[in-house]
């Protein structure tokens, strides 16, 4: 990660800041912004947010990651699981791992909190190295279920559910 970065929990007033930081790196991609700035300030309101982490550079804030709360049941019982969604780190110091600080700094976060799955809808060259996989996320029903569909246990040694079902937070639903 560049010097000067940290990454500390967000906090009331960075809303704009993060807005802004989540605009530029969608914006930047191939598919552009869909509403992720959005997706942040609905699942705030609806108080479906678990982890919600800055990367602070020069006092400027330069990244983001956010971990929602999921609806999942697996093997017949309700697991306490984290969606992580969106993450963003300004187009101009992309790939100097401060989104990997902040993805980690967010699993560990969850352990925590004794959350026991977190799932990821994204790109499958970037998210197993965190320790997510397609195979688990392929055992749970969900309307997002596809080759980019990933899933971890947070404790690596506990055993991989054999089924279940996994749905994002009703902010998901409300995206336009
Ligand atoms: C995805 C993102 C948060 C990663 O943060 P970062 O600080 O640039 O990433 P890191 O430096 O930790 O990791 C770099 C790796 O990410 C990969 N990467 C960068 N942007 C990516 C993207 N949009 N999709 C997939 N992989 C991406 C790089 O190829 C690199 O892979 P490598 O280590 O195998 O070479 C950041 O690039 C970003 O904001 N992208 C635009 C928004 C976005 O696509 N968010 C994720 C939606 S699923």
């Amino acid at each position: 990660m560049p010097d000067g970065v940290a990454i500390r929990p967000a906090r009331v007033g960075d809303g704009e800041a993060i807005d802004r930081v989540i605009r530029a790196a969608f914006t930047a991609t191939a598919f552009g912004h869909q509403g992720e700035a959005d997706l942040v300030r609905m699942l705030d309101a609806d108080g479906d947010v678990m982890v919600s982490l800055v990367a602070e550079k020069d006092g400027a804030i330069v990244g983001h990651v956010l971990f929602s709360r999921m609806d999942v049941e697996a093997d017949g019982h309700a697991m306490a699981a984290a969606g992580l969604a969106p993450v963003s780190v300004i187009p101009e110091l992309q790939g100097q791992a401060i989104g990997d600080a902040l993805i980690r700094a967010g699993l560990a976060d969850l352990r925590v909190q004794r959350a026991a799955m977190s799932f990821v809808l994204g790109h499958e060259g970037y998210y197993p190295r965190f320790g997510y996989s397609p195979g688990l996320a392929a055992r749970f029903a969900s309307p997002f279920a596809g080759p980019h569909f990933m899933a971890m246990m947070l404790d690596s040694d506990a055993a991989w559910p054999q089924g279940g079902r996994a749905d994002y937070a009703p902010a998901f639903g409300r995206l336009g």
